[in-house]
């Protein structure tokens, strides 16, 4: 059984009280919840992660890369929040470790403001996902899935 990697970035530990208009009113745990019942009904094991760092991210995907060249990962689900519109050094980690990558974020991004409509992860990442609410990372390991299978 491969493991799919979902990672959250900085400030996404405050769902749930952080700008409940914009983000919902679903706490972290609860999206770990509905990532685990998604992981299960696709056959995945799930590793789920927060870090408020851009290091300890970077870490993480480099070990995701080493996890998917081994056979025991399919890939990344990424909400690398704000770090998505300054990190090269995200950017980078991703294109290095080679690693199947979905960008995810829970608002439209495209529909919010200007600095938030540039994104150093979607040239690097396999597919894009905004605005489905906390319900977009159950789309998005589906999505996963669906690339794991012969087309
Ligand atoms: C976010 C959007 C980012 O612009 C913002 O900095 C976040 C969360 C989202 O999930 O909608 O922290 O990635």
């Amino acid at each position: 059984m491969k493991t799919v990697l979902v990672l959250n970035g900085p400030n996404l530990n405050l769902l749930g009280t952080r700008e409940p208009a914009v983000y919902g009113s679903q706490t972290l745990a609860d999206v770990e919840a509905l990532c685990a019942k998604a992981c299960a009904a696709h056959g995945f094991k799930l590793d789920f992660r927060q870090s408020n760092h851009e290091g300890a991210l970077v870490d993480a995907i480099q070990e995701a890369g080493r996890a998917q060249a081994a056979g025991t990962l399919a890939g990344v689900v990424l909400n690398a929040a704000a770090y998505t519109h300054t990190s090269v050094a995200l950017h980078d980690a991703i294109k290095g470790a080679g690693v199947t990558l979905i960008e995810l974020h829970i608002s439209n991004v495209h529909a919010r403001e200007a600095f938030r409509h540039h994104s150093y992860i979607s040239p690097v990442a396999k597919a894009v996902m905004a605005g489905f609410g906390a319900s977009g990372y159950a789309l998005a390991i589906a999505g996963l899935a669906g690339l794991a299978e012969p087309a």
